[in-house]
């Protein structure tokens, strides 16, 4: 084993969007496990959107990393000391151990895993957080009824695909988003969804006519920014409108101006009695077994199917990160370390 420690840490915050400026790759020992802890070597590193939240300060719903210190993030790892009672060498698990090779814990916030039942990255996706929100949200607020339309943006995602794909197992017409040809293709031909529409592929409004000409009855969005004024118009009454994420929106550098007007939003709200619903992953902890057995059931069988990008490399963790933001991941991303 090796004696030296990689860490990507923040150096600076972004004084507009994220800069590849702010990381830097810092080399030092590898920590030795006090009684207690345990020393855990990463293997896979999950790069997730919210991440660009704790960049800067007073970062909205917990806190942000200090500078010069480890960027905040959840891996799987495995243990390769343990001076703790209720962790052995070699248990596998889910640890908020931060964008570095080695880490030590005390055991907070560690999921154990078991390597046999599921590839390992499955707990980082289909089987772990994203998965966990896309079912928690459809279950608990989306009120899916066979025959209604369900559209997904960032269909492609770790969130985005397994909503799009309980909609489908739910006997919903499901219309995924996504940006361009090969994403829409994998939406139609690999996912089984009934339609898809590129982002990038000229007047989303119109495509969004084509493809729903009955209207929205459920929008699962995880994106925000220009598209939802569209999907706005073409909800149908009793719709229910999903706030998952808004990646388009940088919420600290502020909202743009825009000719959005509340009051006609709220209206619309009003006259075609939708439901606009923003939740937290956190909010479905009760769910946890629920989405377990049920994730579990749809994966073994194929009924839900993931894609994962894996970059290799801590030092490439910065740069795999940014592309978050201009769509150049293909599935949920992830650095192999
Ligand atoms: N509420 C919660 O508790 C919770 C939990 C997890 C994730 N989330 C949110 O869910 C969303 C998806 O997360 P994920 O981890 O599954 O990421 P992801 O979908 O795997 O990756 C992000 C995708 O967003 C799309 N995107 C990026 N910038 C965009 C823009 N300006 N306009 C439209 N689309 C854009 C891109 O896809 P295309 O290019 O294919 O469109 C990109 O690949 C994020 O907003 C995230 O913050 C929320």
């Amino acid at each position: 084993m090796t004696s030296i420690n990689r860490q990507i840490h923040l150096v600076s915050r972004p004084e507009k969007e994220p800069v590849l400026e702010n990381f830097a790759l810092v080399e030092g020992p590898i920590p030795t496990p006090s009684e207690g802890e345990v020393l855990l070597r990463t293997h896979y590193l999950s790069l997730a959107p919210y991440m660009r939240a704790r960049m800067y300060d007073g970062a909205n719903y917990a806190a942000s990393p200090p500078l010069n210190a480890p960027m905040v993030g959840t891996s799987i790892a495995h243990i390769i000391e343990s001076r703790h009672p209720s962790f052995a060498v070699d248990d596998y698990v889910v640890a908020p151990s931060g964008w570095q090779a080695y880490s030590l814990s005390d055991g907070t916030g560690l999921q154990r895993i078991n390597p046999d039942l599921a590839p390992l990255t499955t707990a980082l996706n289909v089987l772990g957080l994203p998965g966990h929100t896309a079912y928690g949200a459809l279950t608990r607020f989306g009120r899916m009824k066979s025959g209604d339309t369900l559209l997904v943006s960032a269909a492609t995602g770790g969130v985005g695909s397994v909503a799009a794909q309980m909609g489908r197992i739910a006997g919903l017409r499901v219309v995924g988003i996504a940006g361009g040809k090969d994403k829409c293709r994998y939406l139609t031909e690999d996912l089984g969804l009934a339609a898809a529409i590129d982002r990038r592929g000229g007047d989303f409004a119109e495509q969004l006519r084509e493809t729903c000409p009955d209207g929205v009855d459920i929008y699962f969005d995880n994106v925000a920014g220009a598209l939802a004024r569209s999907v706005l118009d073409a909800m149908k009454n009793y719709g229910r409108y999903l706030v998952c994420g808004t990646i388009a929106v940088n919420r600290d550098l502020g909202f743009p101006e825009s000719k959005d007007n509340l009051q006609e939003i709220l209206a619309k709200i009003l006259v075609k009695r939708l439901t606009l619903q923003g939740f937290l992953f956190s909010d479905f902890a009760d769910l946890t077994s629920q989405f377990h057995t049920d994730m579990s059931g749809w994966v073994k069988s194929g009924a839900v199917k993931y894609r994962e990008h894996i970059i290799d490399g801590l030092e490439n963790a910065p740069e795999a990160f940014l592309g978050l933001f201009s769509g150049s991941n293909f599935g949920k991303l992830l650095v192999r370390l």
